[in-house]
Formats: structure tokens, sequence, C-alpha cells
């Protein structure tokens, strides 16, 4: 099943159409894209400054497999498939500090780098030769303090499929800046598209975020990015006059100084860049209808410098995307449960504030082969 947002003409104006109900409702879908897109793509785990230490580790899903990445000693990131050798047990939880893996199971023992290093009860595992095994590795780059996971070995690389998305945040030194808020369980009642859509799309934001960035960032104010990159969306949606932020980063241009970058990377890192701060979303699909995100909020190292009172400026922040969050999750979740009427007719998109839902949609089109 492809799903193709479909289009229609009126007058000379092209029309753009939503995607028909049935692709947030139907269970089998779901199991396509887990296995053209989850399973095949770049996926975004977590910012690196969740593992700063050599033995630290963080447990996340690809799709609906388990894995963790953990610090290595020479001070890289590899990622492992979180499960036992033995008899498949999830090894690691959460995230922590280890200089070992213990399976809970029956103790057979893993080093950080995935080897297995012990066997309990060894006389009966004799023609197990353990120097052959290790925990199944997958693929593991750092972008811009980002961590990618994929099972696919073959992948352009990050970095250079991202490399026009980059030389957008040239003047924000993200690598740099302080991992500070990091939620792993923030779940949506909805279809993990709609989060994302919601996100890459600027039309809500007046009318959605009244609590929180509405009133700050308007929609009237939003400006479009560049359009047809096949591997990620941006636009602005910049401060109004009166709510202009600190500036501490002198590198950044007059534009800059105002906006907010929106930016989404498929198939599940949203991200934006303000001045002093970004703001970072990695999504986990767990069902047609239900979606965890883990989140969290990292800060320039410029900007906190820079404030009077880093700390409380810090908590604001969060405060206020703690809002603008749980305002995102009722609107999915009244999308999810309009959604399941299931009506044929589709519905309709901004011609160009919403276009980068209809780029999203490209992304699904060509990874589900449509
Ligand atoms: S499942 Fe891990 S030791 Fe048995
Ligand atoms: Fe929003």
């Amino acid at each position: 099943m492809t799903i193709d947002s479909g289009r229609a003409t009126s007058g000379n104006q092209e029309r753009l159409r939503a995607a028909p109900q049935s692709v947030y409702t139907d269970a089998a879908l779901l199991d396509e894209e887990q296995a053209a897109i989850f399973d095949r793509d770049w996926v975004f785990i977590a910012r690196a400054g969740a593992v700063p230490d050599a033995g630290d580790y963080l447990t996340a899903k690809v799709g609906r497999r388990p894995v963790f990445i953990v610090r290595q000693k020479d001070g890289s990131i590899r990622a492992f498939a979180n499960f036992c050798l033995h008899r498949y047990a999830r090894l690691l939880d959460g995230c922590g500090s280890a200089k070992r893996i213990v399976c809970p199971y029956h103790s057979w023992t893993y080093d950080m780098s995935g080897a297995l290093i012990g066997v309990s009860e060894r006389e009966g595992f004799a023609d197990v030769d353990k120097a052959d095994l290790g925990l199944q590795e997958l693929s593991c780059e750092v972008w811009l303090g980002f961590v990618f996971v994929s099972r696919n070995r073959d992948l352009e690389p990050v970095a250079s499929r991202l490399g026009a998305l980059a030389d957008h945040l040239v003047h924000y030194d993200l690598s740099a800046c302080e991992d500070r808020y990091a939620f792993h369980e923030e779940v949506w009642a909805g279809n993990w598209k709609l989060v994302f859509e919601n996100f890459v799309e600027c039309y809500h934001v007046t009318h959605a975020h009244k609590r929180s960035i509405g009133p700050t960032n308007p929609t009237s104010l939003a400006e479009q990015g560049p359009q047809n990159h096949d591997h990620f969306s941006v636009h602005y949606n910049p401060y109004g006059p009166d709510d202009m932020p600190e500036i501490h980063n002198q590198d950044l241009d007059e534009n800059e100084r105002s906006y907010l970058h929106v930016i989404g990377v498929y198939p599940n890192l949203l991200v934006a860049v303000d001045p002093n701060f970004v703001w970072w979303m990695m999504l986990e699909p767990e069902a047609i209808d239900r979606t965890n995100s883990h989140w969290g909020l990292s800060f320039s190292p410029l900007a906190m410098r820079g404030m009077k009172d880093p700390d409380g400026y810090a908590e604001a922040v969060r405060e206020t995307i703690a809002i603008a969050t749980e305002e995102d999750k009722d609107i999915v979740a009244r999308v999810q449960d309009g959604a399941a009427f299931g009506a044929s007719e589709p519905g309709f998109l901004h011609s160009s504030l919403e276009v980068y839902v209809k780029e999203f949609r490209s992304y699904l089109d060509r990874m589900l082969g449509g």
C-alpha cells in the first residue's frame, strides 16, 4: 500500500490533498513501514550527550527492534541489538553505565564492545566457542551530536545525505550543545506519522499553541525553506519583534537571530533550532495509534555563558516546551480519533504552510515502493 497524498487541480492552482484517513488506522501498513523504513533507513536514536563517558549506554527501539548504544573506550559510539545470544532475553534497560553486561536470565556476560566473555555452567556448552560470538552490531553514525543507527550496512553516510541541511546550521555549533534534558517516555495517542507531520507544518502554531509558542512565533511570520530534499525538510518560525530572544552567539546572522529552524529528518527525527537551544524529538512507533517519543533540550554553550541566570533560563524553556508538547499531543490524539471514522475522501493541505507534509509523504511513498 502506498500513501500518495493525491493531487487535484482547481483552476490553475494545484490543490494538495491530505493523506486518506486509513494511513493512520491500517495496522497492516505499520508492518510495511517497519520493514521498508525502520528496518532499512537511518533511524535517529539519541543525542550523543546521553552517553558521555566510556561504558555509558542507552536503550531505545529502531522501529520495534530493541537496541542500545554504548560509548567505547576510544570515544566512539557503537550500537548493538539488545538481546542475549543464549535465549534472547533483553539485556539492558533504560540508561546507565557499566563495565560489562550480565544477562539477567542465566548470566551470560558481554563486554561493552559486545564480545561474549562469560558463559555460566560452561561445561554444558562445550561446543560453543565464545571467541566467535558477539552481540549483533548495527551501523552507527553521529552527526552534529545526533546519533543515528541502522540495520542496513550499505547506506550513504548521514553526513553526506544531510550535507545540505548542515549548510543551514553552520552558525550553530550543534555538536557542542549541552544535552541538559532528556525524557525517554512520552506516549502519544496517535500514529507516528501524525506526530511527524504536525511538527513540520507551521499552519497550526498560532491556532494550537496558544499557551506556549503560538504568541511568540506566530504562523503569520512563518517562512518556507528550501524544498524537495530527499531526506529532510526545514522551515522557519521567527519570533515576533516584541519577543526576540537574547542573543549571545555573535556568529548568527540577522535572520538567524529571530529564526526558529523547524526541521524534520526522515523518518523519525524532529528538531527545532533556536538561537539559544535545540529541541529534539525521536519517534518510536509502538502501534498504529500509539507512538513513544524520546525528547530533550540541548543548550548552546555560548548562549548559556551569556545568560544572567542560565539555570533559570533553561528551566523556563523546558516549561514552555513541555506545554507545547502537551498541546501537540492533544491535537495528534484528536486527529487519530477523527481519522477512525474511515472516510474515503481525503482532506486538504495548505499550499505553502503544509508543503512539508506532502514532502514527507513523498519520502514514505519512495520507501514503500510507491
Ligand atoms: S537468555 Fe541470556 S543467559 Fe540465558
Ligand atoms: Fe506544534
